[in-house]
């Protein structure tokens, strides 16, 4: 019996143990989306292109644009592929909680970039990036729609 209970202490102990060591405690979530404006410092030319030739950096207003006759709802499924993160823990929720991504940003193929941001190193980036990353947007049906096809080094800088 007290073997039965050494066991069943074991196997607790490894339930209870292990997942906050993969984890590696509560320091390393997910990290946060913080927006393009976060990347600017260390990436300026980049940045610069980005903003002044990818679509995606004004992408918000795309939506302001056209959203006349469109009910609350509708507008909430542009925010999809028209904003950073939404939908996913730390990305965009409103132009009034978090104006910094209101645009396709960076972060929309890079990633969330806080522990980047934080680390400065290349592996906690996301880097190779395959047609698979844009298709999440970039959907077939759209795509016939604007007879476009993305191709891996567009819209990015
Ligand atoms: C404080 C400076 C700093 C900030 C801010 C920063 N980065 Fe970087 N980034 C670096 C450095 C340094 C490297 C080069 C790392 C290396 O080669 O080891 C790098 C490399 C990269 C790479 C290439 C990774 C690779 O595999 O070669 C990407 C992509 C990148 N950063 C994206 C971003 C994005 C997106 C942001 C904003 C969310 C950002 N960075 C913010 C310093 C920064
Ligand atoms: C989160 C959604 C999202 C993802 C992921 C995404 N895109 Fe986009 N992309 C957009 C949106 C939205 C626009 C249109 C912005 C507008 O006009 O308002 C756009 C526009 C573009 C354009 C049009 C030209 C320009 O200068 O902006 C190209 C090219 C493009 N994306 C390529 C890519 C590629 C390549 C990838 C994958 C590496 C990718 N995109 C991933 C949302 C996304
Ligand atoms: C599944 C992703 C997705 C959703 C959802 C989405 N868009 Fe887009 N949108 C895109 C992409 C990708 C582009 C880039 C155009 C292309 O494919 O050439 C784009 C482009 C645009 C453009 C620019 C067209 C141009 O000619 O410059 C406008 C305006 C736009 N979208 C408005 C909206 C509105 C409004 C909604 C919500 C009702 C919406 N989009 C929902 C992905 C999306
Ligand atoms: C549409 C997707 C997309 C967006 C948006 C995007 N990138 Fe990239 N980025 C890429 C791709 C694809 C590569 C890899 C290019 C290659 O293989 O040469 C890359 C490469 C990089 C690199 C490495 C460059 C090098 O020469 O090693 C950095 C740094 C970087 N991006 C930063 C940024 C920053 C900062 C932003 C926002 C201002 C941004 N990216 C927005 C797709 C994107």
């Amino acid at each position: 019996m007290r073997y039965f209970f050494a066991i069943v202490t074991a196997i607790l102990t490894i339930i209870i143990f292990i997942p906050e060591k993969v984890r590696g405690g509560n320091n390393t979530e997910i990290p946060k989306y913080l927006g393009s404006e976060a990347c600017k410092a260390c990436h300026q030319r980049e940045y610069r292109s980005f903003t002044r030739y990818a679509k995606k950096s004004s992408s918000f207003e795309s939506i302001q644009r056209v959203k006349k006759g469109l009910t609350e709802e509708e507008i909430k499924k542009c925010y999809f592929c028209h904003t950073t993160g939404y939908g996913k823990p730390s990305g965009f929720v409103s132009l009034e909680e978090t104006p910094h991504l209101k645009n396709a940003g960076c972060e929309v193929c890079h990633g969330p970039g806080e522990l980047h941001v934080r680390t400065q190193r290349a592996q906690d980036i996301k880097m190779n990036l395959t047609m698979k990353d844009c298709e999440e947007c970039h959907i077939s049906e759209r795509v016939k729609a604007f007879r476009y096809k993305p191709m891996i080094h567009g819209g990015a800088h």
